[in-house]
């Protein structure tokens, strides 16, 4: 079924971007970076999150769901700025559409290039680390990787606990010798919002590495590939939109916004 028959956004419409709640704000930042002149609308689906525990109909139908709603808006693109959606959903809406998707996945590739010999630890939701997009980037790239599962750590984020952060990771590292990791992957969108806490739980030479920016120059490349770039000098509105409270939710989606352009 092609659910985008006779749709046809042009280069003027904004871009969609979603994410289980607010990780996505900090690829909303790289893409806001990238793409200055750019309309973004954001989407957080706080009233289903979490998805890294939950099961992968689910997420799917959610995916479809935010997909449908951000069309009717008539985006000219969607970039799904969460790793266990578009490990779910990318391949099924890329079927089910001729929208422009922009996916992503955890950044072991990259790691896998700055290893000599030590640990790459992956931190992950359990069903990123679960499903067969990561198994199969597992066997190509995986050599020396360890899959962190984090249940719960999303959680930190949304709800700004940075203590409760500070203590679930402290937990996590101490289980490993910092001298043995040669790089550590945040495959969640939330966990970008703690580099700057597991920065200082880290030797200086060890990276930490998210699939941010390389996700925003991807989107930049397609939508540059379809004549769907804007070309005047302007600059970019972003509307952040939500499934739960957007009282409590907006104020908490512009708080993370305001850090997230110090991530870097
Ligand atoms: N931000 C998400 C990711 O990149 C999902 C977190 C969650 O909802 O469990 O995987």
């Amino acid at each position: 079924m092609n659910r985008t028959a006779g749709y046809q956004p042009d280069s003027t419409c904004p871009i969609g971007v979603f994410d289980s709640g607010v990780g996505g704000i900090s690829v909303l930042a790289a893409l806001r970076r990238e793409l200055p002149c750019e309309d973004f609308l954001y989407f957080g689906d706080t009233a289903h999150a979490p998805y890294g525990t939950k099961n992968p109909e689910e997420v799917l139908q959610f995916s479809r769901e935010i997909m449908d709603r951000l069309m009717q808006k008539r985006i000219k693109c969607l970039v799904i700025a969460c790793n266990t959606a578009s490990a779910v959903a990318a391949k099924e809406l890329r079927e089910e559409t001729d929208l422009p998707i922009i996916a992503m996945e955890p950044a072991l590739k990259p790691a896998s290039l700055l290893r000599h010999g030590g640990k790459v630890l992956v931190l992950a939701t359990p069903m990123t680390l679960r499903l067969p997009k990561f198994q199969r980037l597992y066997a190509l790239y995986g050599e020396g990787a360890v899959p962190v599962p984090c249940p719960g750590l999303m959680e930190k984020v949304e709800t700004a606990d940075d203590d409760g952060a500070r203590a679930y990771l402290e937990k996590i590292l101490t289980a490993h010798r910092m001298d043995q990791v040669d790089a550590i992957v945040l495959g969640c969108t939330h966990y970008s919002f703690l580099r700057p806490l597991i920065r200082k739980m880290l030797p200086e030479n060890v990276p930490v590495l998210d699939g941010n920016a390389g996700t925003a120059r991807q989107t930049g490349h397609v939508l540059s590939e379809r004549s769907l770039l804007r070309d005047e000098a302007r600059e970019g509105t972003i509307e952040f939109l939500t499934s739960g409270n957007p009282e409590t939710v907006l104020p908490q989606m512009h708080m993370l916004w305001e850090r997230a352009q110090h991530l870097v």
